[in-house]
């Protein structure tokens, strides 16, 4: 027990898009194939948003919604919404508002943390700190990106690789001994444009040209990022774990952002783990950015036990990387 606060995740949401988009149905859009798709990145399959009229904050709200149905509290009770996204639907306003507006979350404020792939992190250690101030006790932290949004369907080095979806926590106060107990958070821009999409901002605000020239869309050299990938976030994590005297056998789970199953297996081998301890679900999913972390917690829930100690671990865009211990503390 201790007098100060500290932030614990007490319920979970989700949302994926119904829509499945297979190996298979890719090889007819561009020259692929199952096989190389699975070996090279074990993808089988990505939801994918299809109604033209739903985008990023839809599958937000939805997850909030079974975040406030799970933990049976009223949206009135939300302090903060902190929505994790590189696909919002609007350059502003912010994600977070359109989601305060679908649920009536009359009492709470919120913004968007645009980290790539580490948003969720980002917004998991913004979130966790607020709580640990005394001021909020009821934070929403979802990571939602409709990814197919800004991939490009005849570039199959990308296109292969993302899916659409959203996850989400609730972080309220707890003085036991469990939470959110420490992270570690990284970036460097020093190679920001090997994983970006160029156009649509105020350097090159969208125009003819900019969309004719497929400016819009993500860009990614994939192997740079693969190397990046797996170095920092075996590090970060080991760097975490050496810090709060976590060995290998200590860790219980480890949650990689899910870019590639080849980068997760290579980063969980680096940190000397069990592969059954490694949380994997690319193959059905494909990489949902700031969805994916989440959506693990999500999937994994009933195999958390109270006083687990779980790693989570993100790299991407930016670059940004980092690292986040957490002592499980059970579900409300
Ligand atoms: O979440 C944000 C962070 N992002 C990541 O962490 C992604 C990191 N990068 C990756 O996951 C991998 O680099 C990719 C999956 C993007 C690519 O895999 P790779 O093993 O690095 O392939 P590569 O780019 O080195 O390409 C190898 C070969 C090339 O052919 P040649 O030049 O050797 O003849 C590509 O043209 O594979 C070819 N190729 C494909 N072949 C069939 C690339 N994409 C495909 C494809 N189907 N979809």
């Amino acid at each position: 027990m201790s007098d100060k606060p500290k932030a614990t995740i007490t319920a979970l949401g989700h949302y994926v898009p119904d829509y499945r988009l297979t190996n298979a149905e890719l090889e007819t859009i561009v020259d692929t194939n199952d096989e190389w798709i699975r070996s090279r990145t074990g993808i089988s399959e990505r939801r994918i948003l299809k109604d033209p009229d739903k985008a990023t904050a839809f599958m937000g709200g939805e997850v909030a919604k079974e975040i406030l149905k799970n933990r049976g509290i009223e949206a009135s009770e939300i302090d903060c919404i902190i929505v994790a996204t590189v696909t919002a639907d609007y350059l502003f306003p912010a994600t977070a508002c359109l989601i305060q507006r679908e649920i009536k979350a009359t009492n709470a404020y919120g913004f968007d943390v645009s980290a790539a792939c580490s948003g969720f992190l980002y917004a998991l250690t913004t979130g966790s700190m607020m709580i640990e101030s005394g001021r909020y006790k009821k934070v929403m932290v979802i990571g939602t990106d409709k990814m197919s949004s800004i991939v490009d369907y005849t570039d199959r080095a990308t296109c292969i690789i993302f899916g659409d979806g959203g996850a989400g926590v609730l972080l309220e106060p707890t003085t036991e001994d469990h939470g959110i107990i420490d992270a570690i958070q990284r970036c460097d821009g020093t190679e920001a444009e090997l994983l970006c999409q160029p156009g649509g901002g105020s350097l090159n605000p969208a125009s003819e040209e900019t969309v004719k020239a497929g400016m819009h869309y993500l860009k990614q050299e994939g192997r740079v990022v693969f190397k990046k990938a797996t170095e920092s976030m075996a590090a970060v994590s080991l760097e975490i774990m050496e810090r709060n005297g976590l060995t290998n056998d200590d860790v219980d789970w480890f949650v990689p952002h899910q870019a590639n199953e080849r980068i997760i297996t290579a980063t969980g081998s680096r940190m000397g783990l069990d592969p059954s301890k490694v949380m994997l679900n690319i193959s059905r999913y494909g990489n949902t950015t700031a969805a994916t972390i989440p959506l693990c917690l999500y999937e994994w829930k009933d195999k958390l036990k109270k006083g687990d100690d779980v790693i989570l671990a993100s790299f991407g865009g930016g670059f940004t990387w980092g690292s986040i211990y957490v002592k499980w503390g059970g579900l409300k």
